[in-house]
């Protein structure tokens, strides 16, 4: 039976929402992060422990899992310093190494592992190369005493989601005319509520040992469609500029350059592959309707347009 869950990459966006989600549950939560101090916030949560522990240190790793039931790893990075693969690797693949040796270690029988959707050992980008690497790895490491299930979704929409909101920022300092890369490139949007709600069930769920989960959203997008929905939403004017290949491939390596890297060179290598479920979408599977973008997208959009101008008001308020 399973009390004690350790989550890594617990603290981040998806992270956030799952350990919410599995407040509902009878499970004691374990986070590891690499800063504490940067989350206190989430102590309010009486059930979950957040652990300061550098998670590459496999002894350490091997440590801090001691005593749980269950493991669910979220740690990925979507941006790597410099563009060699090497902090792909670390991050995806060689964690994963370790923690597959720590879970053998400690006797863990269960393992979710977040991937990717287009994870592929062959694909054309480092972030889809290592993620389909350590996707593999899990799935191979996986037998009777170890069972592990892995979930591939599309891009992840949310309140303090990375997509929309970077979107809407990235809009709202763009005057007019918005040129946009890779606009042909195609999404189907997953809530995260549906992601969480899709591992908290699968957790206990024998039919979900094995299984490999693609997880889209009711509906496919161009990105040029979903940044203009963006500017719509926020009733912006603003027309968006369908960049062609050539020019994309010219942002990106610009943007490779820029502090956050707003579209890198692996970014646009990831954009030639359409994002959207091909064959079975997991959320079907698991019996959880998928949410579409307009009926949450709208409302955060508009309170994240609502606090900007509450905290511009106070800015002005103190000037005077
Ligand atoms: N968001 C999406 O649209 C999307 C789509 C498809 C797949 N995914 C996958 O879903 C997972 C969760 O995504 P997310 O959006 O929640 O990510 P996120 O907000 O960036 O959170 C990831 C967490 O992982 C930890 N982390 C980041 N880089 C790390 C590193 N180099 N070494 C160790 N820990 C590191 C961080 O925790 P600490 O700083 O506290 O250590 C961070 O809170 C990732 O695997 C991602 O690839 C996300």
């Amino acid at each position: 039976m399973i009390k004690a869950v350790a989550i890594l990459g617990g603290t981040g966006f998806v992270g956030r929402h799952l350990a919410n989600r599995l407040t509902k549950t009878r499970y004691r939560l374990r986070v590891l992060t690499r800063r504490r101090e940067r989350h206190r916030d989430l102590l309010v949560i009486p059930t979950l422990d957040l652990v300061e522990a550098d998670v590459h240190d496999s002894a350490v790793l091997q440590h801090e899992l001691r005593g749980c039931d269950a493991v669910i790893n979220l740690i990925g990075i979507l941006n790597e310093r410099g563009d060699d693969g090497s902090g792909f690797r670390e991050a995806h693949v060689e964690l994963c190494r370790k923690l597959i040796a720590a879970c053998r270690a400690n006797d863990i029988p269960r393992l979710l592992h977040m991937s990717a959707l287009n994870a592929d050992a062959s694909g054309p980008s480092h972030y889809q190369r290592t993620k389909g690497e350590a996707e593999d790895l899990v799935h191979a490491a996986a037998g009777e005493d170890f069972r592990v299930t892995s979930f591939r979704p599309s891009v992840i929409f949310g309140p303090d989601d990375d997509f929309f909101n970077r979107f809407a920022r990235l809009l709202r300092f763009t005057p007019v005319v918005f040129p946009l890369g890779c606009p042909k490139a195609r999404f189907a949007p997953v809530y995260v509520g549906d992601v969480v709600e899709a591992m908290a069930l699968s957790l206990t769920d024998p039919a979900t040992y094995g299984r490999r989960y693609d997880l889209c959203g009711p509906k496919a997008y161009t990105l040029a469609e979903l940044v203009a929905y963006t500017a719509q939403c926020l009733k912006l004017r603003r027309y968006v500029l369908p960049l062609s290949a050539r020019l994309s491939l010219l942002q990106a390596q610009v943007l490779e350059h820029v502090p956050g890297k707003p579209l890198s060179l692996d970014n646009y290598r990831s954009l030639q592959i359409d994002s959207v479920c091909g064959g079975e979408n997991g959320l079907l599977s698991l019996g959880i309707t998928p949410t579409a973008v307009e009926s949450v997208v709208p409302g955060y959009l508009a309170e994240r347009g609502q606090r900007g101008l509450y905290r511009k008001l106070r800015a002005l308020a103190r000037r005077h």
